[in-house]
C-alpha cells in the first residue's frame, strides 16, 4: 500500500517555532469523483483542471510545547473562526500517524480565500491542500533530504484525508486521482500529473464560474458520497467514469474539442443524475442552472463555439472554453448569462499550475 511510505520514523532536524505560508488553488473535475470508501478512497478515478485565481492562502505559525495533545486556533480573514475547528480537529486525528510532530506544537492557522466565503465555491479543496502543504513545509524543515516528488505526493495524500478532491489541488494543470488500469502511476492515495500528451488547445483553458446560488450546501459532500454505497446505478456509474477517462486520452492528445464537450457535459449531468436517483434523492441544480445550460447549447448551435459547461455538487455553472474564444464567450456571458447569477456575480478563472509557497 503506497501510504506506508508516508509514515516517518524519525526526523533529522529539530524545530522550535516559526511560520510557513502556502497558496493553493481550487480545481474543477472533468471526470467526476462521487462515491468513496474507507478513509477517503474514491470509488472511481477522476481528472481535473487545476485552477489559477480561485485559491486559499494559509499561514501556519507554530511553537513547540511541552504538553501532549492537539492545540490550534483557526482565523478566517483575521477573525477567529471556531466553526472550522471541528473539521481541523478531525483532520489532525486522521493525519497524526503520518505527521507525528502534530501533538508537540501549538498552531495558529490564518486563512483567507480569493473568492467570497459565501460564494458557494467550495473552499475545502484549496483550504485543505494549503494546510497540508504548510504541514509538509514543516516536515521538510525537520527532514531536509526529502525529494520534491515525495513532498508533493505526501501533500496530496494528506490533503485527500482532509477533503477528497483537495488531493488534486497541489499540482497542475491536469491531475488524475484514483486507480485506473490504463494510467500508469494512478492510485487512490494521491493525485498525479496526467501522464500522457496534452494538446495545446488545453494549455490555457478558461473557466468562468457563474455564481447561481450562494447559499449553504443543501447536502454535505460526505452524505452525497455515502449515498453511492448502495446506489442502484453505482456500478454502471463507476464503469462510466473509467471509460470516460479512457475516452479523454485521444481527446487530450489531438485537441478534439467536440469530443471533449460531449464527455465533460455528460459527466456533469451524470453526477447530478446520481444525486437525483439516490435514496434520499435531491436536486442541487436551480432553475437558473438549466437556463444557463440551455443558453450555452443554443449559443454553440448558432455560432459553432466550443464553449461548454460543467457542474460541481451545487447550482453554480463552470463555463469552459479555449482562450482563443475568450472575447466572444465573455461577451456572450455578460449579455445572456449574468442575468441568471445571484447579483450578477461571476469569477474569471483559468487553468493553473498548482500551489505556491508564499515567503513570510
Ligand atoms: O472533495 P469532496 O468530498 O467535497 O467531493 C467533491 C466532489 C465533486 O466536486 C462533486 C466532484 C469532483 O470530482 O470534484
Amino acid at each position: 500500500m503506497p501510504q506506508h511510505k508516508f509514515i516517518v520514523c524519525n526526523y533529522t532536524q529539530a524545530l522550535s517555532s516559526g511560520k510557513v505560508s502556502w497558496q493553493s488553488p481550487s480545481n474543477i473535475a472533468l471526470v467526476k469523483y462521487w462515491g468513496k470508501y474507507g478513509e477517503q478512497m474514491p470509488m472511481n478515478p477522476s481528472v481535473s483542471f487545476t485552477l489559477q485565481n480561485s485559491n486559499t492562502q494559509t499561514c501556519l505559525s507554530f511553537e513547540k510545547k511541552q504538553s501532549e495533545g492537539f492545540e490550534f486556533e483557526v482565523f478566517l480573514d483575521g477573525k477567529r473562526e471556531v466553526s472550522f475547528e471541528p473539521k481541523i480537529q478531525k483532520f489532525f486525528e486522521r493525519v497524526e500517524v503520518y505527521l507525528p510532530f502534530l501533538k508537540n506544537f501549538k498552531f495558529k492557522i490564518e486563512t483567507t480565500n480569493s473568492f467570497p466565503h459565501s460564494s458557494g465555491i467550495a473552499s475545502s479543496a484549496s483550504g485543505m491542500s494549503a494546510l497540508a502543504l504548510c504541514l509538509m513545509d514543516m516536515e521538510r524543515q525537520m527532514q531536509p533530504a526529502i525529494t520534491t516528488d515525495y513532498f508533493n505526493e505526501k501533500a496530496s495524500f494528506l490533503a485527500r484525508l482532509g477533503s477528497g478532491s483537495a488531493c488534486r489541488s497541489v499540482e497542475g494543470p491536469l491531475i488524475v486521482w484514483g486507480e485506473h488500469a490504463e494510467i500508469n502511476g494512478s492510485n487512490n492515495c494521491f493525485g498525479i500529473k496526467y501522464p500522457f500528451d496534452v494538446h495545446q488547445n488545453f494549455n490555457d483553458y478558461q473557466d468562468t464560474i457563474l455564481l447561481v446560488d450562494k447559499g449553504e450546501k443543501q447536502v454535505s459532500s460526505t452524505l452525497g458520497h455515502d449515498l453511492m454505497l448502495d446506489h442502484p446505478f453505482a456500478e454502471q456509474r463507476f464503469r462510466q467514469a473509467k471509460e470516460n477517462l479512457l475516452k479523454l486520452r485521444p481527446v487530450f492528445k489531438n485537441g478534439d474539442l467536440s469530443e471533449f464537450i460531449k464527455i465533460v457535459e455528460s459527466e456533469a449531468l451524470s453526477l447530478h443524475a446520481m444525486m437525483m436517483t439516490s435514496m434520499p434523492y435531491f436536486i442541487l441544480m436551480k432553475p437558473n442552472t438549466l437556463e444557463i445550460i440551455n443558453r450555452i447549447w443554443k449559443f454553440r448551435d448558432e455560432t459553432g463555439s466550443k464553449v461548454c459547461f460543467t457542474l460541481d455538487a451545487g447550482a453554480n455553472v463552470h463555463v469552459l472554453y479555449p482562450k482563443l474564444e475568450k472575447d466572444n464567450v465573455l461577451h456572450f456571458i455578460k449579455k445572456e448569462l449574468l442575468q441568471y447569477c445571484k447579483n450578477g456575480e461571476f469569477i474569471e478563472d483559468e487553468v493553473g499550475l498548482g500551489a505556491t509557497n508564499i515567503l513570510v
